[in-house]
């Protein structure tokens, strides 16, 4: 049963195909939220077949782009106000994270992190604005990471810096954009069992990618990594009226994994 938190917001998430986005999408739907999925991967369709199967009266579009090319991130934010009448909200998902030490880190990593990870927020941004501005409102979510701005593993270094840059622009949009009614919000995220999450266990153990995944859990204080409907449930409510006072603010979700100052010391 639809409950009514989104009811009447158009929403365009992007990297809906797959792990996150695919959540944030089933949650936005959940609560009554009418959604354009982007994603530069044409399984996007499947996946809003199986958000469809969930929910029968969901309505949702779903666009092929990508986030870097900002005409096409322009047409997706006008194939959503033409399907549903406006754009409130814009998730801000699809991102990338490709490991390499930083001395053979090459320059085209960087830059793919660049372009998909910042300007492809960016133009996410500058495509869904000037309809917030139509309506007087608008709330955007920008998925950032705990990766840079607080925390850091060896071969991040072009995900942490793009990571990191999310903040400074959630903080400078939010203060634009306030006295307009736009709210900015970034999700600072642990770790959740994503396609990505399960790539970067490969680059970290070939050989047994999956004790990677489970030593993640051994550092957070909950012992288990997020579900994509979790950060979903961030994403809705960052979206909904009942964030009606947050803006330029980071959430971060993570079990509890930022926390601890060591390994060893303490009573548990
Ligand atoms: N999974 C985690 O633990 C974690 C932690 C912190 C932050 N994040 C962030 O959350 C977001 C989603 O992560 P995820 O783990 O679901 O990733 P994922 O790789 O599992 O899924 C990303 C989706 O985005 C799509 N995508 C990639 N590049 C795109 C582009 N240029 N244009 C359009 N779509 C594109 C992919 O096709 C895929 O469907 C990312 O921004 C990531 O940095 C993830």
């Amino acid at each position: 049963m639809v409950q009514g938190k989104l009811e009447g917001k158009v929403a365009i998430i992007t990297g809906a195909a797959a792990g996150l986005g695919e959540g944030i999408a089933e949650t936005y739907v959940k609560y009554g939220a009418k959604i354009c999925m982007v994603d530069l991967d044409p399984n996007v369709d499947k996946t809003a077949d199986r958000i469809r199967g969930m929910y029968p009266d969901a309505q949702i579009i779903t666009v092929v782009a990508n986030v870097a090319d900002k005409q096409q991130m322009i047409d997706a934010a006008a194939k959503t106000k033409e399907a549903f009448g406006s754009l409130d909200v814009a998730c801000c998902n699809a991102g990338v994270c490709r490991l390499a030490p930083f001395e053979e880190m090459t320059d085209e990593t960087r830059d793919f992190h660049i372009d998909v990870n910042i300007k492809g927020v960016w133009n996410t941004c500058q495509a869904a604005i000037p309809y917030m501005l139509e309506e007087g409102k608008g709330a955007i979510v920008i998925a950032s990471s705990v990766t840079g701005d607080i925390v850091a593993d060896a071969g991040e270094a072009a995900y942490a810096m793009t990571k990191a840059a999310l903040v400074g622009l959630t903080r400078c949009l939010a203060v634009e954009y306030a006295d307009r009614h736009i709210r900015v919000n970034c999700s600072q995220l642990g770790y959740a069992r994503t396609p990505m999450v399960e790539k970067m266990a490969v680059e970290s153990n070939p050989e047994d990618p999956e004790s990677a995944i489970n030593d993640i859990a051994v550092g957070v204080p909950m012992k288990r990594l997020a579900k994509p409907t979790e950060v979903g449930e961030l994403f809705a409510f960052l979206g909904s009226d009942e964030a009606s006072y947050l803006t330029g603010s980071q959430v971060v979700i993570d079990g509890g994994s930022t926390l601890p100052e060591t390994m060893s010391i303490g009573t548990n």
